[in-house]
């Protein structure tokens, strides 16, 4: 399938199945395809992030999507914004499903992203990350932030939708208030997910996939616990299964 032909095919559908996001957090090529082999595009749609991207680059997105699969290429940009705004358009070239950038990169970045891909005919979704779900209130105050974790979410994902972005990444534990502040349109992209029994790892305000999706998350990244499992596609369908309806 070429670039056109994928984003022309690219839904915003929620259902079950399409709500989990796999992280392909993998150091190359081979450990990458051996798993996305496996993962059914109807199940899940996956997430290129940047260990892999700078191990492999391009290539790893045209042999996911000859497999099937829609991407979601987890760069991050957040950079000066004529710099994030010609990365922005370099990564939908790529044809992928969807892109993000950091909100505390400001209003004027995230405009000057949403403006490049403005005049294509298909675009990505182009969404913004509040506050990583790694971090707690102490890397806030460290980086000299006073305010609260859920007042610094609400800001930025606010300053987002101001700049007509498609959506922010949030920690499931603050999906409740922006869906409330929110339009339905508006994604909520939720990682720090463990199912019952998972660990944590690095990641601090972590919930349940059924937790994310009931506190009105759109979809919710999982990496490690599938990732890492001994049977991967087995922990990827009960996560599938288990997920409100
Ligand atoms: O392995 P785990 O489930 O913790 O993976 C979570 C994935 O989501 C990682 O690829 C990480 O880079 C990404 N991510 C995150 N927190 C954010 C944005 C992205 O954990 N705020």
């Amino acid at each position: 399938m070429n670039s056109a032909e994928l984003n022309s095919s690219r839904s915003n559908s929620t259902s079950k199945a399409a709500q989990l996001i796999v992280a392909l957090d993998f150091p190359n090529l081979k450990s990458t395809l051996d798993l996305a082999e496996q993962l059914d595009p109807a199940l899940c749609r996956v997430k290129v992030g940047k260990e892999l991207f700078t191990q492999v680059g391009p290539e790893v997105i045209r042999r996911l999507h000859d497999l099937g699969h829609e991407i979601f290429l987890d760069l991050k940009f957040h950079d000066i914004p004529n710099t994030v705004a010609n990365a922005c358009a370099a990564a939908a070239d790529l044809g992928v499903w969807m892109i993000n950038v950091h909100a505390s990169g400001g209003g004027q970045m995230m405009s000057a992203a949403k403006e490049k891909l403005a005049n294509r005919s298909s675009a990505p979704l182009l969404i913004a990350v509040t506050v990583l779900t790694s971090s707690s209130q102490k890397e806030l105050n460290e980086i000299g932030i006073s305010a609260t974790l859920e007042e610094q979410v609400i800001r930025l994902a606010s300053l987002t939708s101001e700049c007509g972005l498609d959506g922010v990444v949030c920690s499931a534990q603050e999906a409740k208030a922006l869906r409330a502040l929110t339009g339905p349109g508006f994604n909520l992209i939720t990682p720090g997910i463990r199912p019952a029994g998972f660990d944590a790892g690095d990641q601090k305000r972590v919930c349940t996939p059924a937790e994310a999706i009931n506190n009105g998350a759109d979809y919710i990244v999982i990496g490690r616990p599938i990732t890492q499992a001994p049977d991967p596609v087995a922990v990827l369908k009960e996560v599938v299964s288990g997920l409100p309806k």
